[in-house]
């Protein structure tokens, strides 16, 4: 499975802030917003990464991520001219896919929780295995902000629509998808919606017309956060600090799980931490890099 992050966008909810800066790279406590979900990627052993990203900042992007080769990982980066919706992504990276299968993450989206990693294995082997697509809904008090899933009494997918005026359930799907190799034909065959956009949602309509949608609840131990508005970034980099702050561990951080993949040895994270020497970062690098005994 190769993974796809979509970093482009406009960021209009972020504005002012975000007029001259890409969302992605700002800060959520004390780390690129972007490291959170390239952090799902490499947490589930996803080495090959492509971001999609727009035209004025993959200079920004490269200076950030390079090749991806100092956490052994193969990162690339493909343009978004415009912002013409979230299914557009997967139709730029069909050269990326090919035939496999694609973890597909929105950059503005974090997640946290215990056993979340496991939840998320099951969902890449189901689609490694038998194809389809596989997603998450999370219950929130304003649905209306997203894509939203319906279920009969039974647990069976009824409906799934774009930020519906009169939501039919309180579970929003998140940013988060595993899709077979047709999710690349069928977003190209989605028509743009009312707003202009390839929804992923059509995406994920087409996938349960077909019979081949799977939704996973992530219950109230899960933390999520959409990072894209004011109040939600402030929030998500709050939980970031308190949750480190109270456990010692570090939430996304990238060359920390580099390390523990295997992917890097000892003396290449220490070789990472040292320009970051002088910040808590850079000290916690340090720190992973000469412990004895590895937290769980
Ligand atoms: C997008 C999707 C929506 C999803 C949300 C999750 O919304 O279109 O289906 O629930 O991300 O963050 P947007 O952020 O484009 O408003």
């Amino acid at each position: 499975m190769k993974a796809v992050i979509l970093a482009g966008g406009s960021g209009t909810r972020l504005y002012p802030t975000t007029q001259v800066v890409n969302k992605h790279l700002l800060p959520i406590y004390n780390k690129p917003m972007i490291y959170y979900p390239l952090s799902i990627a490499m947490l589930l052993k996803i080495r090959e990464v492509l971001f999609v990203v727009n035209p004025e900042d993959v200079v920004s992007f490269k200076k950030l991520f390079g090749d991806g080769s100092h956490l052994g990982m193969k990162i690339d980066y493909i343009i978004q001219q415009k912002p013409r919706g979230l299914a557009e992504g997967l139709i730029l990276a069909e050269e990326f896919i090919k035939n496999d299968t694609v973890l597909y993450l929105l950059g503005d989206n974090i997640f946290f929780g215990h056993d979340l990693i496991k939840i998320l294995e099951q969902a890449k082997k189901e689609v490694e295995k038998n194809g389809g697509a596989y997603v998450f809904g999370y219950y929130v008090s304003d649905p209306e902000r997203f894509g939203v899933v319906e279920f009969d009494e039974t647990g069976k997918v009824l409906s799934i629509e774009e930020k519906p005026k009169k939501p039919k359930s309180n579970y929003a799907v998140v940013g988060m998808y595993f899709y077979d190799s047709e999710a690349v034909e069928i977003a190209k065959s989605v028509k743009p919606s009312h707003r202009g956009e390839l929804e992923i949602t059509s995406v994920n309509q087409r996938y349960l017309e077909k019979g081949k949608l799977k939704v996973k609840l992530l219950g109230r131990g899960f933390a999520w956060f959409d990072a894209g508005t004011h109040d939600s970034f402030l929030e998500a980099g709050e939980f970031v600090a308190t949750i480190e702050k109270k456990t010692g561990l570090m939430i996304g951080c990238i060359e920390e799980i580099a390390y523990r993949n295997g992917w890097i040895d000892r003396e290449e994270l220490l070789k990472l931490a040292e320009p970051l020497s002088k910040t808590p970062y850079g000290k916690y690098l340090i720190r992973i890099a000469e412990e004895q005994e590895h937290a769980l």
